[in-house]
């Protein structure tokens, strides 16, 4: 046995996500094709239901919108309490990925068979103050978990440190329980804590302002965060 050798750094491919949240809606169609030019991977879309987190956002209208104007993935993250009501609603307006929260309901196990049966991938999503034990009753139905870095409701907020800690674990889990499942992560990516986020286990980065907002634009903004993680590799 040849134990010299180093064993080979873990293939994680970096997926960006922007997150529609921050981006100007009345010009949602050139948002879009400029998050797609940029060579997003994913178009992250924040459903708020003014109850479940203290903000209201947008509904299956607009994610039908979005599914005419881009082919890439739709990843579809409901906060929303009792989302079992809306997955059909969802998944018919072209959502490719559904996360649901833990916290959002108390069949968590039915909801999330529910996303499968629909014919979508199914995420879960954990707010920063939920144990992640849950993953391990949950992760063989899960294709995404998606942990908090930020408590939801709102764009631009400031990512909470702590979740690098939550990521490194929850990555754990993955790769003992669920190799392929991905790892995302939402809430004050920049490019300043995306290189952390990436390297503590996550493989997809949401981020709203920091694509959307500033001067730089679209393009330019999805390119420096690629460079940011890609720098610190
Ligand atoms: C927060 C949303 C996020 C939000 C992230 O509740 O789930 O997806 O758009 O925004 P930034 O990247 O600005 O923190
Ligand atoms: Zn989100």
């Amino acid at each position: 046995v040849n134990n010299t050798q180093a064993s080979p750094r873990p293939t994680r491919h970096l997926k960006l996500a922007p997150s529609l949240l921050a981006a100007d809606f009345a010009r949602l169609g050139d948002e879009l094709r400029a998050a797609e030019a940029g060579g997003a991977d994913l178009i992250h879309v924040d459903v708020m239901d003014g109850h479940f987190v203290p903000n209201l956002s947008l509904g299956p209208l607009i994610v039908e919108a979005c599914r005419r104007v881009t082919s890439l993935p739709l990843d579809v993250h409901l906060m929303i309490s009792s989302p079992e009501r809306y997955i059909g609603a969802f998944a018919e307006a072209g959502a490719d990925i559904i996360t649901i929260h833990a916290e959002a309901t108390p069949h968590l196990h039915r909801a999330l068979g529910l996303v499968r049966e629909s014919g979508a991938q199914a995420g879960v999503a954990l707010n920063p103050a939920t144990p992640l034990a849950v993953l391990n009753e949950v992760l063989p139905l899960a294709e995404l978990v998606l942990i908090m870095s930020v408590n939801p409701g709102f764009g631009g907020q400031t990512f909470i440190a702590e979740s690098l800690r939550r990521l490194r674990a929850a990555r754990a889990l993955i790769d003992a329980q669920r190799p392929g499942c991905l790892l995302e992560v939402d809430g004050g990516i920049n490019h300043e804590t995306a290189p952390h986020a990436y390297r503590a286990g996550a493989d997809v980065l949401v981020a709203g302002s920091a694509i959307f907002g500033g001067e730089g634009g679209v393009v330019h903004n999805l390119a420096a965060l690629r460079r940011a993680v890609q720098a610190d590799d």
